[in-house]
């Protein structure tokens, strides 16, 4: 008789990705979930796999100028434009709390050039409290943001200059808004990133015909939200194809079936976004129904699920001389 499988009762959630080992899969994304503090009243931060607090630059930043969210129809276009206070106020007035809130904490940063990008990151060696770097070379609100995100050389010297002044894992966190999205990524792959962070928003905007003007006051912005997951989707699945470097998937991702198709096409791990405003406990209400999910396809750990899409060998279409269409 063969031997019959047993699933553990409590599937294990832990995942690792290059050197950074999480206990869970879910994570939350920069820029929706402020610096932790502002969500702790909702949720048990100890529960995350992870928090990516809000990008942080070298000098404090205002940001853009309003309107800098607009709600679309099945997402959330955003031109924010990295506000926050700088590198020394997140030291002095975020880490503190971050750092005792039982969750590891992944530091967003985002330098206008690959020497500020190494400032940063030189900056933050050997700061207690922190698990890891996610570059920020995918912000689609600055000038010059996107530019290092969308030239593979860019953005392997990003991560090897990151590399080379930091002990921490280095995630580079890749935008959309590219041709070829595993040039990209080789880049950062070639560069000696542990991971990769695929997606950051997609370029949109929104216009009041009326008055014929644009909504956002930076005119283009971000899009996030349901709209993007089959962007994000494909990003996952096409660098998981292709390259080895472990991926975390974010975009539009609401519900644990969401979690569990970013599971199936790549990603070791998840970043739960622009849900968490309109479910601020979306992360732990997706982690709690984890376990279910992975005892559904008789997984006894989340490395039984990630990448094990099955993919047509062909196209199923069938031949040209059988087709009806056009008849
Ligand atoms: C209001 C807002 C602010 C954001 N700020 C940042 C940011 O500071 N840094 C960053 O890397 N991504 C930022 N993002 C992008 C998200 O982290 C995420 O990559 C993107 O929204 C896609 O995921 P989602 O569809 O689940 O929101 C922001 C997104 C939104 C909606």
């Amino acid at each position: 008789m063969p031997p019959t499988q047993t699933v553990s009762s409590s599937p294990s959630l832990a995942v690792t990705l290059g050197r950074l080992q999480l206990t869970n899969p879910i994570l939350v994304a920069s820029g929706t979930f402020g610096y932790g503090r502002e969500m702790a009243g909702f949720v048990d931060l100890r529960r995350l796999g992870g928090i990516v607090p809000k990008t942080i630059t070298p000098l404090p930043r205002q940001g853009n100028v309003p309107w800098r969210t607009i709600e679309t129809a099945a997402g959330l276009l955003n031109s924010i434009g990295l506000d926050n206070d700088g590198i020394d106020a997140f030291l002095r007035k975020q880490l503190p709390f971050l750092r005792d809130c039982g969750a590891p904490v992944i530091v967003s940063i985002a330098g206008a050039s690959q020497p500020e990008f190494v400032q940063l990151a030189d900056r933050l060696e050997g700061v207690p409290g922190i698990a890891a770097l996610e570059l920020n070379i995918s912000c689609p609100n600055v000038s010059h943001g996107v530019d290092l995100g969308t030239d593979p050389e860019m953005c392997r010297s990003v991560v090897a200059g990151v590399r080379g002044v930091t002990r921490l894992p280095v995630v580079a966190k890749l935008t959309p808004n590219v041709t070829d999205i595993v040039a990209i990524a080789r880049g950062a792959e070639d560069g000696g990133a542990d991971a990769v962070t695929l997606i950051n928003t997609c370029q949109g905007m929104a216009i009041d015909w009326r008055r014929r003007r644009p909504l956002l006051g930076n005119v283009i912005g971000g899009l996030s939200g349901p709209a993007i997951k089959p962007i994000a989707l494909r990003c996952v699945h096409q660098v998981r194809q292709r390259l080895r470097i472990p991926i975390i998937g974010v975009g539009g991702i609401m519900t644990i079936d969401d979690c569990m198709e970013f599971f199936v096409a790549g990603a070791s791990a998840v970043q739960v976004g622009t849900a968490s405003f309109a479910d601020p406990v979306a992360c732990t209400r997706m982690l709690d129904a984890l376990p279910a999910a992975l005892a559904e396809l008789h997984a006894a750990s989340m490395a039984d699920v990630i990448g094990t899409l099955a993919v047509p060998s062909r196209p199923s279409c069938p031949p040209p001389e059988t087709t009806t269409h056009g008849r």
